[in-house]
């Protein structure tokens, strides 16, 4: 890949690069590890830096800024909290986005998974995995220092509940940042998706600064990326130029584990 006019960093997430290609966009992440790859993703060079690309259909975080998302990424430097991390497909993204120099505490509480997280954290230096249950958050608090920001994708009835909980114990106070890949089919068949997607945008604001919640669909059925700032009166990043970059005729890809 050649860096040229077709190519770009996000805004305000210099390790994160637009792509236009002919009709489609792609998204890459400068990689903070080594190949090979992760879970089967492209890797590119552009000069002596390496880019895996960052797929929408396989990561919420990727799909949240395709549909648009206005708020806050991870950024260099920062140290975030990644409660769900699983094999470690986002997590592995997150931690190229905070970078060298930042941190990604990624909690997941199945054994399966988290030999794999484990695996990748030998090659990925930023990437720090904890065995754990993100419901119970001072059991690993000696474990994270205080952080800029939650991640979260547990799939979850009480997800809200378990990211306050770690929010209030582990955040570094007001004006840091949430990131909520919210499922809402986790949440009881007795509201529609946009019905929880309100319900938990009423709950968090009670404590958040919320910044317009994304649908991940195409790529995530019943997904919402839900966030914003910690703290009610916290100041949210003001975002002129952000646009959905779905492209045309684009077809999900396959789910993120
Ligand atoms: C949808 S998957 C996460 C996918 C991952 N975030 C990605 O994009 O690569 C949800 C994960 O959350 C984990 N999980 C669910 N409840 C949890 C809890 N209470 N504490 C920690 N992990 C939990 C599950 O084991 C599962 O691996």
């Amino acid at each position: 890949m050649r860096p040229g006019r077709a190519f770009r960093p996000w805004e305000g997430s210099p390790r994160l690069l637009e792509v236009a290609r002919n009709e489609r966009r792609e998204l890459w992440t400068e990689a903070v590890g080594d190949p090979p790859p992760v879970y089967g993703e492209r890797w590119t060079n552009v000069g002596d830096r390496r880019y895996r690309l960052f797929e929408p259909g396989r990561s919420k975080l990727a799909a949240a800024v395709v549909r648009g998302w206005a708020g806050d990424l991870p950024a260099p430097g920062e140290r975030w909290l990644y409660l769900g991390a699983a094999t470690g497909t986002t997590a592995s993204h997150v931690a190229d986005l905070v970078g060298p120099d930042g941190r990604v505490y990624a909690v997941e509480r199945s054994v399966r998974p988290f030999a794999r997280l484990l695996a990748l954290s030998e090659r990925w230096p930023n990437l720090r995995p904890i065995l754990g249950d993100a419901r119970d958050p001072l059991a690993y608090s000696a474990l994270v220092p205080p952080v800029d920001g939650v991640y979260a994708d547990v799939a979850q009835a009480d997800q809200l509940d378990i990211v306050v909980k770690n929010a209030e114990l582990l955040l570094t106070g007001d004006g840091a940042r949430l990131l909520i890949a919210l499922k809402t089919a986790s949440m009881g068949r007795h509201r529609s998706a946009t019905g929880h997607r309100e319900s938990a945008e009423e709950d968090l604001a009670e404590t958040a600064a919320l910044v317009p919640s994304v649908p991940l669909e195409p790529f995530h059925k019943g997904h919402f990326m839900v966030g914003g700032r910690w703290g009610r009166s916290a100041r949210l990043p003001v975002r002129e130029s952000v646009r959905p970059t779905m492209p045309r005729g684009r077809r999900p890809g396959r789910r993120a584990r």
